[in-house]
């Protein structure tokens, strides 16, 4: 029998039990993108390999545009919980929030909903526990809804649940025609327990059988993109998954959207890329990482599949799913999925060609800190003009550029832009983009510098300007040079410098700090933009040395599971650890982290010297492999590079005298982020 790849990709290929041989995880790699910069309608690398005759399409005329609806599978797996009750309170929540209004159609079961024996003609038998009215019933209340209603099963003996329950393979016929008399429309067939059997071979027989059954079908092919459906399975489905399976992680929707990324030549109208369905609301991710994963799979033309349980989500998930500016690029009817333009230190520019020849503007930040993206009109395949309407998908707000398209994207953030070559674009007020130069450390009771800028990307003036920036109550703010201007012309930039104190006492932290332009068209119309900023306070180490794990750290990342002081990584939760060892030594103080991670620290100049001993922890025995670098202020100034398993704890010793931040930085070493459970052991700063 074969081994689950999904549930290993999904749940194992980082954890460092089980007795899972490492040849079987290689499909949980992640595909890094070529940084060469590509104009957006020029075709994906992979599309060369399909050679130049359109792709065969399946004739049906389903799935013109990503199916939208909801399935149960990211927010409650097998659980109880997974019941007619649920399926029935979704689709009345369709209705009642207005998602039905938005798009979203489907309301579709995943695994664990039948018995795990057939009954004695071969018929699937639906759990009479979690649907006691049978299968047809829910079908029957969702249709009554004016929603459409879908099904799982598995190109397999048995689905992939543990369980068991009863597969496709060889029942097709039967299945397909249980499904159709059921009324279902959607159909998500997945790949476990195939015996090994072609997968060409078990999809296309299963679309023969529903389509012999006369009903229109939407066939989700689900096989994880292991022998890359989208080179063949045009004509065999309306969807394709192309990874293995998300889960509710930054890292894991990350790696997914770049994997996914690549293959934008191959979707289109009833043929798309399928990168799993969205974790929105699950409460793995922030809300801001939740508005880039939406933004992601909106540009890539992905299917979206809700799949938190909304029955208990919060406005703001709502808000997000919702967004009705987004929704209208996933559903363009051109079906373009968005490519890669510009990639360049975690600052990704992805741009969409839209059926009215509007551009869609994604500007993607991957990164742990706030970072400027800019684009232009032009680059994105824009006619040349005076002027643009550039409308702004998150804020719903229209405003005009002269031709650039620019953002301070929050960390982890992605602004995306719906850019139109529009006669009428010196209508809308200019576009003033705001920023400043750091992200300011806060000694309690000193004075700290930061400067903002203001720009107007328009060709009409940006009048009676005012800029404020907002720190918390009792602190003092200071515009040290003029913060105001009775009109800022097109193209011109107002510079402040700002003096901000923390009273004496203030905990260390990190505290919002908002910078706010507030202006007036020519027109008269009120505009205003915030940048949502950061002020960190700090204090400054201790003379002497100091042992890292023991310092206040400024931020912290990791590719799975939290920064550990003075314990490995572990598993993915909090505190779950062991004692820190490299190559057989142990090691009593230090950081565990998990690439691809970043630990920064406040220095304030005051100190020499870092020092640490470096290897991946012996809990994942001589697999994984990383870079070590250790960052003084902008610059790196000590790398070990190319660490394996294998390897014996190595010395890093970086000078890092002057720099007011220290960053300690691991890599995946370009192979993906598999096992890389690194240790800075001994870790210490010398001050
Ligand atoms: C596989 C699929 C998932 C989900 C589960 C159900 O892992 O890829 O999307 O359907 O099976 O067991």
């Amino acid at each position: 029998m074969r081994v689950h790849i999904g549930t290993i990709h999904r749940r194992g290929h980082r954890r460092i039990v089980g007795a899972l041989s490492a040849a079987l995880l290689c499909t949980a790699g992640v595909t890094a993108l070529p940084a060469a910069a590509r104009t957006p309608d020029a075709p994906a690398p992979a599309a060369r390999t399909t050679g130049t005759a359109p792709a065969p399409r399946l004739p049906d005329g389903l799935a013109q545009t990503p199916p939208m609806g909801f399935n149960n599978w990211n927010s409650t797996h097998c659980r109880a919980e997974f019941n007619e009750e649920m399926v029935k309170g979704i689709a009345d929540l369709f209705v009642t929030k207005g998602l039905k209004d938005a798009g979203y159609k489907y309301v579709n079961l995943d695994d664990c909903w039948a018995l795990p024996t057939r009954d004695a003609h071969g018929k699937l038998v639906p759990d009479p526990q979690r649907f006691p009215h049978g299968i047809k019933a829910v079908a029957d209340y969702v249709h009554a809804k004016g929603l459409k209603f879908g099904i799982y099963t598995s190109a397999g003996i048995k689905t992939c649940n543990p369980a068991g329950f009863p597969g496709g393979l060889g029942h097709e016929k039967s299945d397909a025609q249980q499904f159709a008399d059921w009324g279902v429309d959607y159909l998500k067939y997945d790949n476990c327990n195939n015996l090994g059997v072609d997968a060409q071979q078990r999809y296309r027989t299963m679309r023969d059988a529903l389509k012999a059954t006369g009903r229109p079908i939407v066939y989700s092919i689900c096989e994880w993109g292991e022998n890359k459906p989208w080179e063949w399975a045009s004509d065999v489905g309306h969807l394709w998954r192309t990874t293995g399976d998300i889960s509710d992680s930054w890292s894991s929707m990350l790696a997914i959207a770049k994997q996914n990324l690549p293959l934008a030549a191959h979707a289109g109208p009833g043929h798309w890329n399928d990168p799993d369905m969205l974790e929105v609301g699950n409460g793995g991710m922030t809300d801001t990482e939740y508005r880039s994963h939406f933004s992601l799979w909106s540009m890539m033309a992905a299917p979206l599949l809700i799949g938190s349980d909304l029955r208990k989500a919060t406005p703001e998930t709502f808000e997000i799913l919702a967004n009705k500016d987004l929704i209208a690029i996933d559903q363009d009817t051109l079906g373009k999925q968005a490519t890669v333009l510009k990639s360049e230190d975690g600052r990704w520019t992805v741009v969409r060609q839209l059926a009215n020849g509007d551009r869609a503007v994604a500007l993607f930040n991957e990164t742990g800190r706030p970072q400027r993206i800019s684009t232009t009109a032009k680059d994105i395949g824009l006619p040349q003009a005076d002027g643009y309407r550039l409308r702004d998908l998150w804020q719903h707000r229209d405003t005009h550029t002269t031709g650039t398209v620019s953002a301070t994207v929050p960390a982890h953030g992605t602004t995306v832009y719906r850019v139109s070559a529009d006669p009428r674009w010196a209508t809308y007020p200019p576009a003033v983009e705001t920023g400043t130069d750091r992200t300011p450390l806060v000694e309690a009771g000193t004075a700290a510098g930061i400067g903002s800028t203001v720009r107007n990307l328009g060709g009409t003036p940006a009048k009676h300007l005012t800029v404020t920036l907002k720190a918390p109550r009792g602190w003092q703010v200071q515009a040290t040079s003029p913060a105001s201007a009775r009109a800022l012309p097109g193209g011109r930039t107002l510079r402040t410098n700002w003096r901000i104190t923390a009273p004496a006492g203030t905990a260390p932290g990190a505290y919002a700090l908002p910078l706010t332009a507030d202006y007036r068209s020519p027109r008269g119309e009120r505009s205003t933009t915030t940048l949502p900023g950061t002020a960190h306070v700090v204090v400054p180490p201790p003379a002497g040395t100091a042992d890292a794990a023991a310092l206040p750290w400024l931020t912290a990342a990791n590719g799975w599971g939290p920064v550990e002081k003075n314990t490995s990584v572990g598993e993915e939760g909090a505190g779950d650890g062991r004692p820190l060892s490299i190559g057989g030594t142990g090691f009593a103080k230090g950081l565990g982290v998990h690439a691809a991670s970043e630990v920064s620290f406040y220095t304030g100049g005051r100190c020499s010297a870092f020092t640490a001993r470096t290897g991946l922890d012996d809990e994942v025995g001589d697999r994984g492999s990383v870079d070590f670098e250790v960052w003084a202020d902008g610059k790196r100034v000590a790398r070990i590079a190319g660490v394996t398993g294998a390897d014996p704890a190595r010395a890093v010793s970086a000078p890092v005298a002057g720099a007011q931040t220290v960053r300690l930085v691991v890599t995946d070493a370009g192979d993906g982020i598999d096992y890389d459970h690194a240790d800075w052991a001994d870790a210490t700063f010398s001050c």
